[in-house]
């Protein structure tokens, strides 16, 4: 962890000066994100109503024009076929005058007589000879006269006014477009004064959305920066339900597990040193009595035993550990080659009688048949059955008994070790594993292992693609499993 700290500082000036040389921080960029996509939006929708509405209204204004114009031309046709007179008409034209301009020009031969005369006027400079040429034809003309530097904006309608298929004239209609100049500028106006009002109001909703998102962001990274720095107490509050929550849930787990590696690190070391202490206390004990002449001559045999058998101590404590290591390493790897297993139970049975024999264990071996051959590595499964048989003879009671056996269940083959004796309490079953787990030392004196049998076990059937269990009862016995891919 310090080395780590030390590495992350060498490099952190650097790692934060790539972070620094990015010049907008995650709120501006969302800040300036949302202005801009606001911005589009609002202009967009802005400019494509002003201009629907202005193509609205003077959609509908020439419709109403066409329709006073067929209104005023139905009228024509009943005075010029007699049915309305002049009069009438006259006071009919009035009203429309007053609302609209309403012209009559007369095709052809201004001189003649004609009765609608009255109506006469000069013909409209509005319309071009073409324009007036397609209303001669039979068509209705619809002309407007808008743009920024028209003061008094227009739309005209210019339309025949035929009686019995005759064209008697030209009837056309003004009508100035007020509202061009006066309503619809105040509807642009209010269009744009609630666009600019959205666009305040998003900008400060993201503003407070993306301060809400970058704070529990910055704490990550000021926690992050103090547990590379040492201190990994360090934990972040969790504020929200969401993506940024479980980051820092995630983050708080993290810190957590990266405490305990830290701490059985520290266990790990302190247990090491304190099981290589008491052997090499008791054989500097026995060394220095030696040198002093203070063991009489007919016990140094014994005392040199004694001291052979802690070197005989120290050297599988210095092998378990260096198995704990190169177990953990990326580089451990199985030896894998067909292996009878039942040969190998044989084959440890027969290594460890002189122990069974020493305890006067009684054992009993059931192998199934045919023999189960797997793909395994023959020293390391040695191992296993082993640290396992050792186990059983070691907590046995003298004239207890012991069960090997081999089986298949389905896909697997089950190798079991089963022993009559102290057993282990219910408490301690899922901890045996654990490196340098001895169930209370009271319970064996004569024994003196260092609790890295299971451990070391449980990991080489694992890295077999294996499983171990473990089943006991206090007082009666214990069985350990393990299951391998046959
Ligand atoms: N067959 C068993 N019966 C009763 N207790 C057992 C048995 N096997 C293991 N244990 C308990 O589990 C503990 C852990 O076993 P493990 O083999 O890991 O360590 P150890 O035997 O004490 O030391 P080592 O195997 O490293 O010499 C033992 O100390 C013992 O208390
Ligand atoms: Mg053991």
């Amino acid at each position: 962890m310090k080395l780590f700290a030390k590495l992350f500082r060498a490099n952190s000036s650097q790692f934060l000066t790539t972070a620094s040389s990015k010049q907008f921080s995650l709120s501006t960029k969302l800040l300036l994100s949302s202005l801009i996509i606001t911005l589009i939006a609002l202009v967009g929708t802005s400019l494509l109503l002003t201009k629907l509405l202005g193509q609205y209204y003077l959609h509908d204004k020439q419709a109403s024009l066409i329709y006073e114009g067929k209104q005023a031309s139905k009228q024509f046709v009943s005075y010029l076929t007699g049915q309305t007179d002049l009069a009438t008409l006259q006071e009919l034209i009035k009203d429309k005058e007053h609302l609209q301009n309403l012209q009559i020009f007369i095709n052809g031969d201004d001189s003649s007589q004609n009765k609608l005369d009255p109506f006469r006027h000069p013909v409209s400079n509005e319309f071009t000879p073409s324009e007036l040429a397609r209303v001669y034809r039979g068509e209705i003309v619809t002309k407007t006269i808008t743009g920024a530097n028209v003061h008094n904006p227009v739309m005209s309608v210019a339309m025949p006014l035929t009686v019995n298929g005759n064209l008697e004239g030209v009837l056309s209609i003004h009508a100035p477009l007020y509202d061009l100049m006066h309503s619809l500028p105040q509807i642009y106006r209010l269009i744009w004064l609630t666009a600019l009002l959205v666009m305040i109001m998003a900008t400060g909703l993201t503003y407070w959305v993306s301060l809400k998102l970058s704070r529990p962001l910055r704490q990550l990274n000021s926690a992050a920066l103090e547990i590379a720095g040492g201190n990994l107490d360090r934990r972040v509050a969790i504020l929200s339900n969401d993506e940024l929550g479980q980051l820092g849930a995630a983050f708080n787990y993290m810190a957590h597990h990266l405490q305990e590696v830290e701490q059985s690190r520290q266990e790990f070391i302190a247990n090491i040193s304190h099981e290589l202490r008491s052997p090499l206390t008791s054989l500097r004990g026995f060394l220095q009595a030696v040198l002093d002449d203070a063991v009489p001559k007919t016990n140094r045999e014994h005392y040199l035993n004694v001291a052979f058998e802690e070197t005989n101590r120290l050297t599988r404590l210095v092998n378990d550990l260096l198995d704990c290591a190169t177990l953990q390493s990326a580089s451990f790897s199985l030896n894998l080659s067909e292996m009878n297993l039942n040969e190998l139970v044989r084959r440890v049975v027969a290594k460890m009688e002189p122990q069974i024999v020493g305890k006067e264990l009684d054992v009993q071996i059931a192998l199934t048949s045919p023999d189960p051959i797997i793909n395994a590595d023959w020293d390391r499964m040695q191992q296993v059955l082993v640290n396992l048989l050792d186990n059983a003879i070691a907590f046995s009671t003298e004239g207890g008994k012991l069960s090997l056996s081999t089986a298949r269940e389905g896909d697997v083959v089950k190798v079991s070790v089963a022993d009559t004796g102290i057993g282990i309490p219910a408490e301690e079953l899922t901890k045996i594993w654990d490196r340098f787990h001895k169930v209370d030392k009271s319970r064996n004196r004569t024994r003196c292992g260092t609790g890295l049998g299971l451990s070391i076990a449980k990991r080489l059937v694992e890295a077999h693609g294996g499983t171990i269990t473990v089943d006991s009862t206090l007082g009666k016995g214990t069985t350990f499993s393990f299951y391998l891919p046959a």
